[in-house]
């Protein structure tokens, strides 16, 4: 029979135990915190960005290599509910919804000249918040910015291969794209939803190199035109993990992709077939 007394002290145990736990879990989320003000701060001034890249990887949190253990794919879900969803998308799990956005106007609207024509329609002001308050990311590109990029001659492509993506924070151009899409609707309702909107765009070959993004919160990009190839690779640290694994998926059209891109590093290859991809997204939480 137990005595009261060893029962006693397993409680202390297990009380001292989950009284350390949540410390710890506090310290870690205040240590983030930190980190991500203090990127935050550093971004803000946009000549420091092209600079940072031994800052991005001495400010990383240590990463826990649970989360590639046995992942050899993303999970694949047709329709899911809130609940399916935040199951594997909250675990930091690669997760794509096949055929997520393919009833979005957006698959029936978008285009290159749809983007040329909304950002010119809405005048200079559209393309000055981009360079102003937002970014412009050239990826594999000699574009200084999006107005060039949108003016290229699409029909020469004198620039050969290309690959950009701009995040927007113009209201008009915000509120005119999500007339095309809104925030997936297996996201859990008072997710608190980035008002930044993504767009990658890009013509067939080489996307990002490897790479992962300083963005406060995981994120969705839906692929509304053409089919791209992801790269999975898991952190250095867990280069050493045997359960670990790299590998590759395509994100067709119509598809919702969900990576926490502050933990996978990720390329992309845009495919030949499909052609001209472009792809939609934000943050969520
Ligand atoms: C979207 O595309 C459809 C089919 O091509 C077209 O009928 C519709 O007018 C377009 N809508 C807008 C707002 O451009
Ligand atoms: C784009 O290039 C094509 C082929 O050289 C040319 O016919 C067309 O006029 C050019 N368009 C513009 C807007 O420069
Ligand atoms: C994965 O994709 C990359 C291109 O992004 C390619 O170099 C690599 O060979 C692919 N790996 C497999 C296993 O298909």
């Amino acid at each position: 029979m137990m005595s009261a007394s060893a029962f006693f002290s397993w409680r202390i145990i297990l009380q001292t135990f989950i009284y350390s736990f949540v410390v710890a879990a506090v310290a870690i989320i205040l240590n983030f915190e930190i980190q991500q003000q203090l990127w935050i701060y550093l971004t803000e001034t946009s000549c420091l960005l092209k600079n940072n890249y031994i800052l991005m990887e001495v400010s990383r949190p240590i990463s826990e290599c649970a989360i590639c253990e046995h992942v050899t794919g993303p999970e694949i879900l047709y329709n899911p509910t809130i609940s399916e969803f935040t199951e594997i998308a909250y675990a930091s799990k690669p997760l794509i919804i096949k055929g997520g956005a393919k009833h979005w106007p957006a698959i029936e609207n978008f285009s290159f000249e749809f983007l040329v024509r909304l950002y010119d329609e809405s005048g200079l002001e559209a393309y000055q918040s981009v360079e102003e308050e937002c970014q412009f990311l050239p990826f594999k590109s000699n574009f200084q910015s999006l107005h060039e990029a949108l003016h290229m001659n699409i029909s020469v492509q004198p620039e050969g291969q290309w690959y950009i993506g701009w995040s927007n924070c113009n209201p008009y151009i915000r509120k005119m794209l999500r007339t095309y899409y809104t925030k997936p609707d297996f996201i859990p309702p008072d997710s608190e939803s980035s008002s930044l909107d993504w767009i990658f765009m890009g013509s067939p070959g080489p996307g990002t190199t490897l790479h992962i993004d300083y963005v406060l919160r995981p994120s969705w990009q839906a692929q509304i035109s053409g089919n791209k190839l992801w790269q999975l690779v898991p952190p250095p640290e867990c280069e050493f993990n045997e359960f670990c694994h790299t590998f590759n998926f395509t994100a067709e059209k119509g598809d919702i992709v969900f990576i926490d891109t502050n933990w996978w590093y990720h390329n992309t290859f845009v495919l030949v077939e499909g052609g001209l991809s472009i792809a939609v997204g934000s943050e969520y939480d």
